[in-house]
């Protein structure tokens, strides 16, 4: 049995990486094709909404194909034992939910879900959205954008994280280059709240040095192994 209780784990597109899904930064990821500050800011959707979209119906379609790997797998599996695991995931995809976790926040939103910025709503959406798609709940037309939190914009559950933080004993970091905050100020976070504090990343983040231990590999191989030796106990 695990001598950790309370794991928060922090997930980024590199967990998803095998499954199918570009990653952000590196070599042919997402923000050398695209400029973020078009596509994935206040402004840029200000600017030109039409575009925005386009961006993200190409995301919601390629979302649409993929299935979970054997790391969301691992951390579904690691839930099952560990009941005061938490996945914190700066991903917006639904890959964590497909493997079956639910003990699951994402501060960066969900590309399948829409909000309505005339009524607040929000909705599940798996369709391509344009400047004419009417709100399902005021179907006032141009006020839906997708759900998903834009840079300059606060995270979700920021409080909720914050808690998690100072409570946890075991904070693992998994597929994700340390390149934003505040999710990349987690470490530290934790380590203040005396957690044992372990990276799991095909390679070194911006935040490497502060990790108490660091297992480099693909995903599929460094998760479901790290997680077993966890369940066992090691
Ligand atoms: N297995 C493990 N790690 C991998 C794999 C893999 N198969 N492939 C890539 N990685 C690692 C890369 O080495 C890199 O460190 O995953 C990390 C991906 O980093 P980014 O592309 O920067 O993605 P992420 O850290 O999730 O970005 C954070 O930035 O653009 C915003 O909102 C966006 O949530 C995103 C945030």
């Amino acid at each position: 049995m695990s001598a950790f209780r309370n794991i928060v784990v922090l997930t980024g597109a590199g967990l998803s990486a095998e499954s199918g899904l570009a990653t952000f930064r590196d070599p042919n990821g997402i923000w050398a094709k695209y400029d973020v500050e078009d596509v994935a800011t206040p402004e840029g959707f200000a600017r030109n909404p039409q575009l925005v979209h386009e961006f993200y119906n190409m995301r919601r379609r390629a979302h649409a194909g993929v299935t979970p790997n054997a790391a969301h797998a691992a951390l579904a599996r690691l839930e099952q034992h560990i009941p005061g695991t938490v996945i914190v995931t700066q991903n917006v995809d639904a890959l964590h939910e497909a493997a079956g976790s639910r003990n699951l926040i994402h501060m960066h939103g969900e590309a399948l879900k829409v909000w309505c910025i005339a009524c607040d709503a929000r909705h599940a959406w798996r369709d391509d959205l344009s400047t004419s798609t009417p709100c399902p709940s005021c179907t006032k037309p141009g006020g839906v954008r997708p759900d998903v939190v834009w840079f300059g914009e606060m995270p979700y559950h920021m409080e909720r994280i914050t808690r998690l933080l100072s409570n946890c004993d075991l904070f693992i970091s998994i597929g994700t280059s340390g390149n934003v905050y505040p999710a990349a100020g987690f470490v530290a976070a934790s380590r203040k709240s005396g957690a044992h504090t372990v990276e799991l990343n095909l390679e070194p983040s911006q935040g490497a040095s502060l990790f108490a231990k660091a297992i480099y590999g693909p995903a599929t191989a460094v998760v479901p192994a790290y997680v077993d030796r966890l369940i066992n106990g090691a």
